[in-house]
């Protein structure tokens, strides 16, 4: 089953981990943000559809639970997207309208059943209004984060997130240089052309979420926790400096079928 983790009194996370082999272990977080209006954050993979409805189920309050919010469209992040749809039938899929029309191509949502949400704007949830927030990296054109005001929660989708060392799952079991270098692992995986921008720009891009002063930056892939602002951003800025990501090569993948 995913884990299920309190991180604040408003936001639980809902977590799977993906070994990867010689990389490391991939978390993929589904979040529910307990506003007056519930919202979830993002599904997981098709492969754990079954097993994360189950545990959003356990969560979520469905005579409050409104919105489904797709940071973008990558298989990780909308495994359970229909399934979700068709469980509660009140719930309605944020997107872009970018996103909106990439899932057209291969699994349309009902229009009925989206509410666009395009970079610049907002969402009221009833007792709180969350603004949309472009992360400073990502791999999809339709991404679009979000800063919570009242748990001053920033939800960065891809962007901020970390491959972690095998049998880790918990952040406190890394040194300050093994979680910098599994954030730079990631980075150069998940956009591999960061060695390529304008470090200055980058930095400034930091500074823009520094000043919204979060209390935590939410990924879709580190384990959820409070306190490491500093550390993340730190991470990122650190990213272009590191190699791009490239894997195994074939003779690689043979020698390990034939093993
Ligand atoms: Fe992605
Ligand atoms: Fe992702």
């Amino acid at each position: 089953m995913p884990q299920i983790r309190s991180v604040h009194p408003d936001i639980t996370a809902i977590s799977t981990f993906h070994s990867i082999p010689a990389v490391g272990v991939l978390t993929i977080n589904s979040f529910v943000l307990d506003a007056e209006q519930q919202m979830i954050v993002d599904t997981g993979t098709t492969n754990d559809r079954a097993k994360m409805c189950s545990a959003i189920d356990s969560v979520v309050d469905r005579d409050r639970l409104r919105w489904l919010w797709i940071t973008h469209t990558d298989a990780d992040h909308v495994g359970s997207v229909h399934a979700l749809l068709d469980a509660y039938p009140d719930l309605r899929a944020v997107t872009t309208f970018t996103g909106w029309v990439k899932m057209s191509t291969h699994s349309p949502i009902d229009p009925t059943r989206v509410r666009l949400v395009n970079p610049g704007e907002s969402l009221d949830l009833g007792d709180r209004t969350i603004r949309t927030v472009m992360p400073p990296l990502f791999d999809a054109p339709e991404t679009t984060g979000f800063f919570d005001p009242a748990s001053r929660a920033l939800f960065s989708s891809d962007c901020f997130g970390a491959i972690l060392p095998e049998g880790v799952e918990d952040l406190d079991d890394l040194s300050a240089a093994e979680l910098l270098t599994a954030q730079t692992t990631w980075t150069s995986i998940d956009t591999p052309w960061v060695t390529k921008i304008d470090r200055s720009l980058l930095a400034a891009e930091l500074d823009s979420i520094r000043a919204m002063e979060p209390a935590m930056i939410l990924s879709g892939h580190l384990p959820a926790t409070e306190g490491i602002v500093e550390q993340q951003l730190a991470g990122v800025l650190a990213a272009p400096d590191t190699a791009p990501f490239i894997g195994i090569d074939n003779a690689a993948l043979q020698a390990w079928i034939g093993s």
